[in-house]
């Protein structure tokens, strides 16, 4: 378990950050609309909620105290997923049509 308010605020910052210092530019890139809106953002942030969820109930940490290397080595995974050309963040839940 861990307080959903605290993650939220800790992976939009995460979010943002990848935001401003580049690497979330493949993703907008690749989804191609014109130019990014809040909407796009937000549903980065429903996918990137998504798969951390799925991501610390698949490492079982003993505890919130693993909040801190739980959450460096998934933003590693994150980037590392937006340095491929590729990417799109997006869960099966969110595609259309
Ligand atoms: C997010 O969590 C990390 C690790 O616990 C911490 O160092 C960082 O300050 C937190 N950031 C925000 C915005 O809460």
């Amino acid at each position: 378990r861990y307080s959903l308010a605290i993650v939220g605020i800790n992976l939009t910052n995460m979010i943002y950050q990848a935001l401003v210092n580049g690497p979330l530019r493949t993703h907008f890139y690749n989804i191609a609309e014109k130019a990014p809106r809040i909407q796009d953002f937000h549903e980065v942030y429903c996918h990137v909620f998504w798969e951390f969820d799925k991501f610390w109930f698949d490492e079982e940490p003993v505890d919130i105290m693993q909040f801190g290397p739980m959450r460096d080595k998934f933003n590693r995974k994150l980037l590392h997923k937006l340095s491929k050309s590729q990417t799109i963040l997006q869960s099966e839940f969110q595609k259309k049509e």
